[in-house]
């Protein structure tokens, strides 16, 4: 059976944030070993778990988003009508690839999640694998996730983290800057950056201990959403000449278009 692919990807002009730039040159730097470092991880534990979170989100309806798409190890779970962002253009075209093997259509976007580009209460479904690790201000970061899902829209956050014992912290706090020097940060307390967002946690899986969990979050009905500090100028992001062709085709996809501000 012949599957008719049609990649759509953009680019968005690039914000000038200093510390996005450097995640940028990081991942760009570590793409082209990111998976063959990742395999044993993967082979071990994160093929069992991404399947788990999958699991619960084929249940779901709607525009999934998925931020830090990395090389695309989700793609071939993904279900129909995923957007994938990632800041790093390297990784992104290793998950392009990725989704031409797989068959899947999907709508890439090179973006910071610190600034998303989206409307408030555009997606029904937003998601992350090993992402709030790496972002510099996660926070900030799980403040435009939770701006850009809907209103009672579920967030599943598959992240590690700081362990729940104490004992252990010295440890991670020891570790963390050699890890950092290649990507994650190891002692972030993801959890409670989850709840400063604003979103209220519904299930929490431990898995490997408590380093690393299944986050399952909402946005409340009744949320307020914050202004964003999206940085370009509104009369210039509703604007499509602010994009540029990434791969494929020139035209921005018409469904990214109406979800753009
Ligand atoms: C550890 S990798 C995980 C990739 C993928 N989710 C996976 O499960 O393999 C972290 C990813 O987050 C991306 N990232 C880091 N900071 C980001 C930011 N501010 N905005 C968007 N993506 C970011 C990196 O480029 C990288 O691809």
């Amino acid at each position: 059976m012949i599957t008719v692919l049609i990649l759509r990807c953009i680019m968005v002009k690039s914000t000038t944030r200093k510390s996005a730039k450097s995640d940028r040159r990081r991942y760009n730097r570590i793409a082209r070993f990111y998976d063959l470092f990742e395999t044993p991880m993967e082979l071990m534990n994160f093929r069992k778990w991404r399947k788990m979170l999958f699991d619960l989100i084929k249940a779901e309806k709607g525009l999934v988003l998925e931020i830090g798409a990395g090389t695309g190890k989700n793609i071939p779970h993904y279900p129909s009508n995923v957007v994938a962002l990632d800041i790093s253009e390297k990784m992104l075209e290793r998950a392009v690839r990725r989704a031409k093997e797989s068959g899947k259509k999907v709508d890439f976007l090179l973006a910071d999640a610190e600034n998303l580009p989206f409307r408030s209460n555009s997606f029904d479904v937003v998601f992350t694998t090993f992402v709030f690790c790496s972002v510099d201000d996660p926070v900030r970061g799980l403040r435009e996730a939770f701006r850009v899902l809907k209103k009672g829209g579920r967030a599943y956050f598959l992240e590690h983290m700081l362990p729940k014992s104490r004992f252990l912290h010295p440890l991670f706090n020891l570790l963390n800057p050699i890890f950092r020097a290649f990507g994650p940060e190891i002692n972030r307390r993801t959890d409670e950056n989850i709840q400063r967002a604003g979103f209220q946690i519904v299930k929490e899986y431990m898995l490997f201990g408590s380093v690393f969990r299944l986050i399952v979050a909402e946005k409340p009905l009744d949320s307020v959403d914050e202004a964003s500090g999206y940085s370009l100028k509104r009369s210039e992001s509703s604007d499509s000449s602010n994009f540029r062709r990434f791969i494929g085709q020139s035209l921005l996809p018409l469904r990214l278009t109406q979800l753009l501000r």
